[in-house]
């Protein structure tokens, strides 16, 4: 019987040499170890073995069995890690340390400096609100003192929506929720979309930006909407500016005001961007009208409050040099990706 074993282990030995490709040992177990294995065929041959040699015989075989299994498996680990390495070393091989092609996104020049002109505001003890898109007509109009058929409704015109509600006009429309929300001292800043159907040209813009600001206090003064709005120019543009105030109008403020900067380009003698005239016209701003305070559950005897409603795309432009407003909501990834700036 040990001759025959012998003989299938020799045979067995052969066959595993003989064998080059890792997926073929499962063939090959088959082959020797399945149902009619050579190895299993010996077991047909215990019933033949006399009863008091067959626990020696069963033996033999067992242990005959383990070393074709272990031998099968010992050349399959060999030949997986020769697979591996040849691969490593073929043309397969993946160099590490090879730059990848990697596309970095940015964030929008209106992001940018939004966000840089936010950090200022925060500096000066502001916080920073989200206004709703669509808004009701109280918060767009009446509560800013904008009542029905008021003429003032005119300059803004206006998405309305089915249910009575708008697409909010400007930022002012979240002023009553911060009056509301928070006690005087109030310091808050409030960017937002805004939407007008407007004819489309290179200044003008159904959906468009705008930072809206509100400061309410005891003795709140015209001086102090001069001197966060001359210290958040001087921080953007990265140099002293002058501002100056003319007369203008809006229902929610009283006196109402346009902010004009002395401009930054040029100093004031004369350029392209200030079309030569040394100011541009840069936000509206006004003293908040006592009707505004009320609405917002301020008594305007007790407090006062100045506003303005910055145009935000507008500061992007000028801060950016961007002639045309389109850009801004183009996608245009040609024009985006020259504003790689710190935020
Ligand atoms: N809401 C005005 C507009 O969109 C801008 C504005 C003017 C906002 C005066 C203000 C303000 O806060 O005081 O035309």
């Amino acid at each position: 019987m040990q001759e025959r074993i012998n003989e299938i282990l020799t045979y067995c030995n052969e066959k595993i040499n003989a064998v080059k490709k890792s997926n073929e040992c499962k063939d090959l177990k088959v082959e020797l170890l399945g149902k009619s294995g050579k190895i299993t065929e010996l077991f047909r041959f215990m019933k033949e073995v006399p009863n008091d040699q067959k626990q020696a015989v069963g033996k033999m075989l067992n242990d005959a069995k383990t070393k074709v299994e272990s031998l099968i498996n010992a050349k399959e680990t060999f030949l997986v890690e020769a697979e591996l390495e040849e691969k490593i070393n073929s043309a397969e091989k993946i160099d590490i340390t090879l730059p990848t092609e990697s596309v970095v996104g940015s964030l929008h020049p209106r992001t940018i400096i939004q966000k840089q002109i936010e950090d200022v505001f925060i500096s000066m003890g502001f916080v920073v609100e989200d206004g709703n898109e669509v808004e009701t007509e109280f918060n767009n109009f009446i509560a800013v003192n904008v009542p029905e058929n008021h003429p003032a409704r005119d300059m803004q015109d206006t998405f309305w929506l089915d249910n009575g509600q708008v697409l909010k006009t400007h930022t002012s429309a979240s002023q009553n929720k911060i009056l509301r929300n928070y006690n005087p001292p109030i310091r808050a800043i409030f960017p937002g979309r805004c939407f007008r159907n407007e004819d489309i040209d290179a200044s003008h813009e159904n959906t468009f930006f705008q930072l809206e600001g509100v400061i309410v206090d005891k003795d709140v003064s015209v001086g102090n909407l001069i001197y966060f709005m001359k210290e958040m120019l001087s921080k953007i543009f990265k140099k002293d500016v002058e501002v100056r105030l003319r007369p203008g109008f809006f229902p929610f403020t009283e006196p109402s005001f346009e902010m004009d900067v002395k401009c930054p380009f040029c100093d004031g003698k004369g350029c392209k961007t200030c079309k030569n005239g040394g100011w541009i016209e840069l936000c509206p701003c006004g003293m908040i009208h006592p009707n505004v305070l009320r609405h917002g559950g301020i008594d305007p005897e007790k407090y006062s409050g100045c506003a303005f409603g910055l145009g935000l795309d507008r500061m992007v432009m000028l801060s950016l040099g961007i002639n045309d407003i389109r850009d801004l909501n183009s996608g245009n990834l040609k024009l985006l990706k020259q504003f790689k700036l710190d935020v």
